[in-house]
């Protein structure tokens, strides 16, 4: 990535282990015309200190750090890494439906402190994935790879809601769209993979965790601001729904007093969802081929609306 941006542009980079600070970052944005993140907000704020900045290209599938409206009215393009991380962020949802299920931590920290459980001992028992109804919210390209996995691999039946009905994917994979009321009954396995916009947020609260089964596994690898995670906390302890598997958080990262912290039936992530050194690099080439793409006005980039 940084040999190619070399090649194109004058690249300054941030290449000390501590974080930047938001002072030192403006001032180091006072001059670029494009600016390489993932995750920082850029909002009215850093806006107003970058007066050449021209184009942000967040490495990164979701943009929900970009302020849309202040960037448009700053003349800002803003550019993500869409397709590059579809399979890698499929195959992690998958792998959080199969260690709630299985309960793979629990056991595996119970396996190591030398707790065996012998015989049939039904303290080690979990719940089928194959042939299980699994429910997707938010049917985009990763919403249809983790379909293609559920159906071929496992067997599942895969139903969908999305704002838009996506009538091509339903013919390809004969899967069904529901309602979200429906959906939220039938599934015993609910994927969240919505972006966070303002209608997203906290999409899912106590009344959407009260209309699930109380076998219900939960898997939310969205952003953490979709689910009301007070709601979330109150159903796995109350047990409305049976586990949950999730990779983002209402803050990250996360509190360490956080209660789902402690939960033996919730299977957390540090946000990882991308995070394979080959998808890694392969967004991050996209990321400074969007740059590159957008500043010198050559060739296509994936710009953000
Ligand atoms: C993204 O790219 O938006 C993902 O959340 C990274 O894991």
């Amino acid at each position: 990535m940084q040999e190619y941006l070399e090649e194109h542009v004058n690249l300054k980079v941030w290449d000390k282990t501590v974080p930047i600070t938001r002072e030192q970052l403006f001032k180091e944005l006072e001059d670029v015309e494009g600016f390489i993140t993932s995750g920082v907000k850029v909002n009215e704020e850093l806006l107003r200190q970058a007066p050449k900045l021209r184009v942000v290209s967040t490495i990164s599938v979701g943009y929900n750090h970009f302020d849309l409206e202040a960037m448009n009215t700053y003349g800002v393009i803003g550019t993500h890494t869409p397709y590059v991380l579809d399979d890698t962020v499929a195959d992690l949802v998958i792998s959080l439906m199969l260690s709630a299920a299985r309960r793979i931590p629990e056991l595996d920290a119970m396996t190591k402190r030398g707790d065996w459980k012998k015989g049939n001992a039904e303290q080690s028992f979990g719940v089928d994935v194959h042939h299980q109804k699994l429910g997707i919210i938010g049917m985009g390209r990763i919403g249809e790879k983790i379909a293609q996995r559920a159906l071929f691999g496992f067997d599942m039946e895969v139903s969908y809601f999305n704002r838009n009905r996506k009538y091509e994917v339903e013919k390809k994979l004969n899967i069904k769209a529901l309602p979200m009321d429906d959906l939220l009954k039938e599934s015993d396995f609910i994927v969240l993979l919505v972006p966070l916009t303002s209608e997203t947020k906290q999409l899912i609260g106590e009344r959407e965790f009260i209309l699930m089964k109380k076998s219900a596994i939960f898997i939310n690898a969205s952003r953490g601001q979709t689910v009301d995670e007070q709601a979330l906390i109150n159903a796995l302890k109350t047990n409305e729904i049976l586990a949950a598997g999730l990779d983002v958080y209402e803050q990250e990262p996360i509190d360490p007093n956080n209660p789902l912290l402690k939960m033996e039936n919730v299977v957390t992530l540090p946000h990882i969802g991308s995070a394979t050194l080959k998808t890694r690099n392969a967004m991050a080439m996209v990321a400074a081929k969007n740059i590159v793409a957008a500043l010198l006005g050559e060739g296509s980039f994936y710009q953000v609306k």
